[in-house]
């Protein structure tokens, strides 16, 4: 199984998905493969925003060896399974997709993980706001991983 985790700059949300998906596959001996990637190309080759590098090693997670890169279409022929952040990610990932069997790969995280259909909100211009997604996305990557059998059929 291999999932990406996509956001807009991949510098604050999606390295955060990526790396507690890491730690949780790794605790339960899964050899799946997980990356990140933003539907932006800002900040492509940088590490990840220091504030989610904070807020990862609070919870013993490392990201440093992350690096930022933009989602293409080709990353529909590696993945099995693509988790956006928001809305307008899930909108642009879409929009990318070469066919209807491409599309039923991409889900918005928190719509995969609860069936709620609530986004994970962008933290870049606000400091409070890491500590939140962290959570937010511990939880969902929990919950996710209690439901791949069914979103893998
Ligand atoms: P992310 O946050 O999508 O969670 O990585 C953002 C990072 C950078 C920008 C916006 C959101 N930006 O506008 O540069």
């Amino acid at each position: 199984m291999n999932i990406l985790m996509v956001c807009l700059g991949n510098i604050c949300r999606s390295p955060l998905a990526e790396g507690i998906m890491k730690a949780k596959l790794h605790e339960r001996g899964l050899p799946w493969r997980v990356d990140s990637a933003g539907t932006g190309s800002w900040h492509i080759g940088e590490l990840p925003d220091p504030r989610s590098v904070s807020v990862a090693r609070k919870y013993g997670i490392d990201i440093t060896d992350q690096r930022a890169r933009q989602f293409t279409r080709h990353d529909y022929d590696v993945f099995d399974l693509i988790f956006a952040m928001d809305r307008q990610n899930y909108q642009d990932i879409l929009s990318l997709a070469p066919n209807a069997q491409s599309r039923n790969k991409v889900y918005l995280i928190l719509q995969a993980a609860h069936g709620q259909n609530n986004e994970v909100p962008d933290p870049y211009w606000d400091d409070q706001g890491f500590e939140q997604v962290y959570r937010m996305l511990d939880d969902a990557c929990e919950q996710i991983l209690l439901n791949i059998p069914p979103l893998a059929d």
